[in-house]
C-alpha cells in the first residue's frame, strides 16, 4: 500500500463507508457491515463517482469499500479517490474486470484488496476482517526514508567484495529494520546465496532472459527471502552459458527494487561496470573494497577515477579489508597517498571468523559480532548510510584525480614495495 491510504489510528473516524453499483452487492454489503456492528446506512448506492464526491465533504472512514463496475478508467479514478481520500483509510476495491495487471496496479496505487464481482460473503468478511488488521496494525509513524542503493565493488577478485556486500544487507535489514533487497551480479560464480546458505533460484537467471517479465509480482516471486526483511536475487548461471543481456533487466530490476524496498545492495563485479557503466547512474553508494597491495593499490586509483567520471552524484566510500596486522604488501600510508585519500574503513583479517562464518552459513558481520571484524562493519554500515544523505555533490577525497590527470603516472608503485621485493625489483631492472 502505498502513501495515500496508509493506515493511521482509529481516531474518530466512521468504521465503514460503502459505494455500490449493484443491489446484490448492496444487500450483501448491508448484511455484512450488520454482522460486523457498523452501521448499515454507510452502505451507498453509486460507486466511484460517489465515492469522490461524498468523500471530498465528509471525513474517511477506517475502511472503504468502492465499486469500480461503472469506472471507466479505474487506475485514474484511484488517483481521484487518492486526493479526497485522508491518510489511513484502508480501501478494498470491487469490479468485473478479471485482469491481473490491473489488479496490481490498483495495489501499487495503495488499494488493499480487489474483489472480483460477482463474490460471496465470505470472500467479502475475508477482506473486511484483512482491512481491519491493516487498519488496527501498528505502524511506524516516521517519515519514510528515500530508497537508498549501495553498490559493492572490489578493485581485485577475492578482496572480499561479497563478504562485505552480503554483511552490508544483512546489517541494513536486522539492525536498521529497513527491508533490504540484494542483487548478486556475480551471475554465474556469485556467492551472496551460498554465504547465506541458501539456494539461489533461478530468479536472476530468468529476469536476464526475460526482462519484460520483471515487475512488481515477478520481484515477490523470484527473490528468495533470507529473512522477513531481507530479500536476495542471484544465480548460479551455468558456466557453459554466457550471459546475454543488454543490461536492460538489471535497470529494470533495481527500478522495481526501488518501489518495493528501501534499501538495494549489489554486488558488483567490476567487469560489470565495463559492460554496463549505466549500472551506476541510481547508486548513492559506491563501497570501493581493497586489500593493501600493489596490484589493488592501482585498481582503486582506476577505479576512483572511473567513478568520478562515470558516477558524479554516488558517493565513495574506500574499504579495506583483509588487512593483516604485521606487514600488509604496503602499508596504510603508502596505500593511502598513492590513492590520494584516507581510507574510510579497514576491516582487518580474521580467519577464524571468515570459516566460521562459512561453516555457519552466516555473513562476516553477523559471524564477528563483539570482534574488530564487528566493529568495521558496524562503523562501514553508518558511514554507507550516512553518505546516501549526503550523497548530493559528491567529491572523492581531498586532491582526487582531476580530469585530465593521469594520477596512475604519477606514482612510483615500486617505492611503496617492502624493500626485499623492492630489491629484487631493482635486479630485474
Ligand atoms: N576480513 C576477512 N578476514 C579473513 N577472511 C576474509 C575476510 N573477508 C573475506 N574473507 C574471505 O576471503 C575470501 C574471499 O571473499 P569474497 O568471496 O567475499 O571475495 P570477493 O571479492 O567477492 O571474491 P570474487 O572476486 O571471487 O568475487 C572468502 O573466503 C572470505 O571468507
Ligand atoms: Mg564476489
Amino acid at each position: 500500500m502505498n502513501a495515500p491510504w496508509k493506515p493511521g489510528g482509529p481516531g474518530q473516524r466512521d468504521p465503514f463507508h460503502a459505494f455500490v453499483c449493484d443491489d446484490h452487492s448492496f444487500d450483501l454489503l448491508r448484511a455484512v457491515a450488520a454482522e460486523l456492528g457498523w452501521a448499515p446506512e454507510k452502505v451507498n448506492k453509486g460507486g466511484m463517482r460517489n465515492a469522490v464526491q461524498s468523500l471530498s465533504i465528509t471525513a474517511s472512514p477506517q475502511i472503504l469499500f468502492v465499486d469500480m463496475s461503472e469506472s471507466g478508467d479505474p487506475l485514474n479514478d484511484i488517483n481521484s479517490l487518492a486526493e479526497v481520500c485522508e491518510p489511513g483509510t484502508v480501501v478494498i476495491a470491487a469490479g468485473q474486470v478479471n485482469d491481473v495487471r490491473l489488479y496490481r496496479d490498483l495495489v501499487a496505487s495503495g488499494i488493499q484488496d480487489y474483489l472480483l464481482k460477482p463474490f460471496g460473503a465470505d470472500q467479502l468478511r475475508d477482506a473486511l476482517a484483512q482491512a481491519q488488521a491493516v487498519f488496527m496494525a501498528p505502524r511506524d509513524a516516521g517519515p519514510e526514508r528515500p530508497h537508498c542503493t549501495m553498490a559493492v565493488i572490489g578493485t581485485r577478485g577475492g578482496v572480499g567484495a561479497s563478504s562485505i556486500a552480503t554483511s552490508l544487507a544483512w546489517m541494513l535489514s536486522e539492525k536498521k529494520k529497513r527491508p533490504t533487497a540484494l542483487l548478486d551480479l556475480d551471475v554465474h560464480f556469485g556467492t551472496n546465496a551460498l554465504a547465506m546458505d541458501l539456494e539461489p533460484g533461478r530468479g536472476l537467471t530468468d529476469a536476464i532472459e526475460n526482462p519484460s517479465r520483471i515487475d512488481g509480482l515477478f520481484i515477490e516471486r523470484a527473490m528468495v527471502r533470507a529473512s522477513d526483511t531481507l530479500a536476495i536475487l542471484s544465480a548460479e548461471a551455468p558456466i557453459s552459458q554466457p550471459m546475454m543481456t543488454d543490461g536492460g533487466a538489471f535497470y529494470q530490476l533495481l527500478e522495481e527494487f526501488r518501489a518495493a524496498f528501501e534499501c538495494s545492495v549489489i554486488d558488483l563485479p567490476r567487469n560489470m561496470l565495463i559492460q554496463h557503466p549505466h549500472l551506476m547512474t541510481d547508486v548513492n553508494v559506491a563501497l570501493v573494497v581493497a586489500e593493501l597491495t600493489l596490484a589493488s593499490a592501482r585498481d582503486t586509483i582506476r577505479l576512483l577515477s572511473w567513478l568520478k567520471g562515470n558516477a558524479p552524484q554516488t558517493r565513495i566510500l574506500v574499504v579495506a579489508n583483509r588487512v593483516h596486522p604485521g606487514s600488509p604488501e604496503i602499508s596504510r600510508k603508502d596505500f593511502e597517498q598513492s590513492i590520494e585519500r584516507k581510507l574510510d574503513v579497514v576491516v582487518p583479517f580474521d580467519l577464524r571468523i571468515a570459516s566460521q562464518a562459512a561453516k555457519l552459513g552466516k555473513t562476516l558481520a553477523e559471524t564477528a559480532k563483539g570482534s574488530k571484524i564487528g566493529a568495521a562493519c558496524a562503523s562501514l554500515m553508518e558511514q554507507a548510510l550516512g553518505a546516501t544523505d549526503a550523497a548530493e555533490g559528491v567529491d572523492l577525497g581531498k586532491g582526487a584525480a582531476r580530469k585530465g590527470d593521469s594520477l596512475l603516472g604519477k606514482i612510483d608503485f615500486r617505492a611503496m614495495l617492502p624493500t626485499r621485493r623492492k630489491d629484487k625489483a631493482a635486479l630485474e631492472d
